[in-house]
């Protein structure tokens, strides 16, 4: 079985999707590292270079390369959803699972970062709260839906578990 995770920039995926895999003894792997290392450059750089399309493109590359995958944790970048066609793909590789949080919680988590390209914006906070609401309909797509709140990544963890 392979568990996939969604969500906004800020939900946890990562941190939540590393411990979840040691907690099952699965394999973790998360999109942007896979795409970090492949491309032996930073995400921030691949969007100041070549642009989000090209991201894009390689985000779907990534997720295509990991069909067949087996007992793994995959943790992805919130904009993967915005691809149409990857949820598909994501879905045909394993349980997808959204984890919800709301934009308050989010917001200070992402501003405490200043790695994320898509908030190089004149007024970021507004930025964020138009893909948070655009992106929304497409998370709730997931095959789960767990809420994090301010939840600890153990709890968070155990209500997976409890889902699965
Ligand atoms: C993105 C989220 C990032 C990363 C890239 C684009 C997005 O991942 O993939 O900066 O479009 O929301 P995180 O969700 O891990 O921050």
């Amino acid at each position: 079985m392979n568990i996939i995770l969604l969500g906004f920039m800020g939900a946890g995926k990562t941190a939540v999707g590393r411990k979840l895999s040691l907690r099952l003894g699965y394999r973790f792997l998360d999109t942007d590292h896979l795409i970090e290392e492949e491309q032996q450059k930073q995400i921030k750089e691949i969007f100041a270079e070549s642009g989000e399309a090209h991201f894009r493109s390689l985000e779907t590359e990534c997720i295509k390369g990991l069909q067949g995958v087996q007992n793994t944790v995959i943790s992805t970048g919130g904009g993967i959803i915005t691809t149409e066609g990857n949820l598909g793909i994501l879905k045909g590789i394993g349980t997808t699972i959204f984890l919800r949080a709301d934009f308050e919680v989010i917001k200070d988590r992402v501003f405490r970062n200043d790695k994320r390209p898509l908030l190089q914006t004149e007024n970021p906070l507004e930025t964020m709260k138009a893909l948070y609401e655009k992106r929304l309909p497409l998370y709730e797509q997931a095959d789960l839906i767990i809420d994090t709140g301010h939840q600890k990544v153990q709890q968070v963890i155990s209500k997976i578990i409890r889902a699965l």
